[in-house]
C-alpha cells in the first residue's frame, strides 16, 4: 500500500482537498458575512460564482485521485462505504446548490428573498458542511488510526438513516414553509 504510486495519488488526493474544501470554507464565509450584514449579498453571489468551479475541480480531483488510492489499498471496509455515501452526497447536494445559486442570482437589491428559498439553501450548505467534514474525518481515520475500520456493522443501512433523516427534514421544512407562502 505505502509505495510511490500510493502517494503519488495521495498527494493529488489532497492537493484537490485544499482547492475543493479550502473553496467551500471560503464561499460559506461569505454566506455568514453577508447574515452578520458584514458583506452585500451581491458580493456573496459573485464570490460563489468563481469558488463553484473550484469546488467542483477539488471535488472531481478527489474522485479521480481516491479511485486508484482505493484500488492499490485493495480493500473497502464499512467505514470507506459510509465516505463514499457522503462523497456521493456532495455531488448530488452541489448540483441542486448549482440550481439555487442560479435562482439567487435572479434577486433583486432589496428584494424579499422568500422563507422556503432560504431554508432549501441553509439545508443545502449544511449537508455541503456535514459531508465534506465526515468524509474528511473517514479519511484521516483511515489514514493515522487505522486502515481497516469495519465499523458501522451495517454501513448501507446506516447512509440509508442519514439520507432519511435529511430527507425528513427537508418534508418538514417544505411542508411547514409552504403554509407560509
Ligand atoms: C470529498 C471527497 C473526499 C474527501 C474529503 C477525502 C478525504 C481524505 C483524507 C483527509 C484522507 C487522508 C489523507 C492523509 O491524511 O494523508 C484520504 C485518504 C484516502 N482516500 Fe479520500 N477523500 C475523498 C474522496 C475519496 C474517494 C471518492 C475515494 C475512493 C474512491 C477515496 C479514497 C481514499 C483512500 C484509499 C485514502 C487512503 C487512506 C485509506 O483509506 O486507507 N477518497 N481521503
Amino acid at each position: 500500500m505505502e509505495t510511490t504510486p500510493f502517494f503519488i495519488f495521495l498527494f493529488i488526493h489532497l492537493s484537490s482537498l485544499i482547492l475543493g474544501f479550502g473553496s467551500v470554507l471560503v464561499t460559506d464565509l461569505y454566506g455568514l458575512l453577508w447574515v452578520r450584514d458584514r458583506v452585500r449579498f451581491t458580493q456573496v453571489v459573485s464570490v460563489s460564482g468563481i469558488t463553484e468551479y473550484f469546488i467542483w475541480a477539488g471535488w472531481i480531483g478527489m474522485v479521480a485521485a481516491g479511485i486508484p488510492l482505493a484500488i492499490l489499498k485493495g480493500e473497502i471496509d464499512n467505514l470507506m462505504i459510509i465516505k463514499l455515501f457522503f462523497v456521493v452526497l456532495i455531488g448530488i447536494n452541489g448540483v441542486l446548490l448549482h440550481f439555487l445559486h442560479k435562482k439567487v442570482g435572479r434577486y433583486q437589491k432589496g428584494e424579499h428573498v422568500p422563507d422556503l428559498f432560504m431554508f432549501r439553501l441553509m439545508l443545502s450548505l449544511g449537508v455541503s458542511q456535514l459531508s465534506w467534514w465526515s468524509a474528511l474525518l473517514i479519511g484521516f481515520l483511515h489514514r493515522h488510526v487505522s486502515t481497516v475500520i469495519n465499523w458501522p456493522d451495517m454501513p448501507w443501512l446506516a447512509s440509508g438513516l442519514i439520507l432519511g433523516i435529511l430527507l425528513v427534514i427537508w418534508g418538514i421544512g417544505e411542508i411547514f414553509l409552504r403554509k407560509t407562502v
